[in-house]
This record gives structure tokens, C-alpha cells and sequence, in this order.
């Protein structure tokens, strides 16, 4: 499955967690922050994190079903947190996780938002190239990859079912 060339790595060489402060900027007309915000801030910190992993760019091939646990609101500080989860040969899953607090106040952070992206490392046509194999040293790690090849599956049969109706 993986590229016999390449040394692997850890999630932990690639993971990011990244902090942002909602403002007025960012809220829907209920004075929320919108959905789009959040998934927007996924997506780059998941881009950020395979292109860590396999050492340039790459670009977002799925975004699995995202769950918005808790409203948004200004004045919370959002941390997403993003990590390889599984590597094959051209494409990685990124499990995000967003949590909030406040910007004034030191209160426990809640999760707002989770999500798992399927990224795909690309040369510079655009076409998928290798990426470095995951070296799991965790039973979470080893668990997680586990759940990831079962997402996967479900993915590619939805792939091409969709692609099947497109063709009908
Ligand atoms: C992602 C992209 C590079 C894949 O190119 P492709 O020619 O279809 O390549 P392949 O079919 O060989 O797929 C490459 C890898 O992605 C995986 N993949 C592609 N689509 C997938 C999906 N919907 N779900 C899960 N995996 C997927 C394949 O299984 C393969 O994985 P592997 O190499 O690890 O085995 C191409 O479809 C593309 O450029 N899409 C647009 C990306 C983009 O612009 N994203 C921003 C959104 S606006």
C-alpha cells in the first residue's frame, strides 16, 4: 500500500494545533460563527499537516461528514487540532478536532467540531504522488489507523457509486 522509498513517520512529526480568536468578522445573520469559518479553518490546518507529512503540497480530496457539536460565538478562542491518522500510497486521513474556550475568562475547552479529511499529496501537475508510510507506535495510534481503513472503505464505494450516478 505504501511507497517502498520512503522512510515513515509519526503523526506526532506532523501534527498542529492551530489558536484563533472569532470575531464580528466571522459570524452568520444569528450572530454565531458561521460553519463555513470553521471548515475553512480545518481544512487549512489539515493542508498544513499533510503537507508536513509528506513534505509539500496537497490538496483536499474528501471531507468526511462534519459534526458542529456547540454554536460558536465571539470571543471564543478556537484550537484545532489536526493529525495524520493513516498514510496509503498517494492520500492521508486528517482527523480534526476543534475545541473553544474564552478569550477572557480560563474556563475548560469544549469540543466544538470534529471532522476527518482525506488530503492528497500532488507534484506540480497536479497528479498524486508518494507519500511517506505512518509509523505507528501507539495502541491509540494503531486503533486510529484501524478506524481509518474502515472509513476509507466507505469512502471509495461512495466514490464510485457517485461517479456510476454521475454516468447514468
Ligand atoms: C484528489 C485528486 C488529486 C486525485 O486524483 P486522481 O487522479 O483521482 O487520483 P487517484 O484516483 O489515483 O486517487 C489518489 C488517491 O486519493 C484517494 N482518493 C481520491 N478520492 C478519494 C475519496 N473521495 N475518498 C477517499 N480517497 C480518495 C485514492 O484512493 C488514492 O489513494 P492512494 O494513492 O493512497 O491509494 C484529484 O481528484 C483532484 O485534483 N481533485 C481536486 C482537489 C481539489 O481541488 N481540492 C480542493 C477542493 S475545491
Amino acid at each position: 500500500m505504501t511507497h517502498p522509498g520512503l522512510d515513515g513517520r509519526p503523526p506526532s512529526a506532523s501534527e498542529l494545533t492551530l489558536s484563533q480568536i472569532m470575531d464580528q468578522h466571522h459570524t452568520n445573520l444569528m450572530g454565531t460563527v458561521h460553519g463555513g469559518r470553521i471548515l475553512n479553518l480545518i481544512d487549512s490546518v489539515a493542508g498544513v499537516v499533510a503537507a508536513r507529512h509528506s513534505d509539500g503540497p496537497a490538496v483536499t480530496a474528501a471531507i468526511d461528514e462534519t459534526a458542529f457539536l456547540r454554536a460558536v460565538r465571539v470571543g471564543d478562542v478556537v484550537h484545532v487540532q489536526a493529525r495524520i491518522t493513516w498514510a496509503g500510497r498517494s492520500s492521508m486521513e486528517v482527523a480534526v478536532r476543534c475545541t473553544a474556550d474564552r478569550w477572557d475568562r480560563a474556563v475548560p475547552p469544549t469540543v466544538v467540531a470534529t471532522a476527518h479529511l482525506v488530503m492528497v499529496a500532488v507534484d506540480e501537475q497536479g497528479k498524486p504522488r508518494p507519500v511517506p508510510p505512518l509509523t505507528l507506535t501507539t495502541d491509540d495510534e494503531r486503533h486510529a489507523f484501524h478506524l481509518a481503513e474502515i472509513r476509507r472503505k466507505h469512502r471509495l464505494a461512495l466514490r464510485d457509486d457517485l461517479a456510476a450516478a454521475a454516468a447514468a
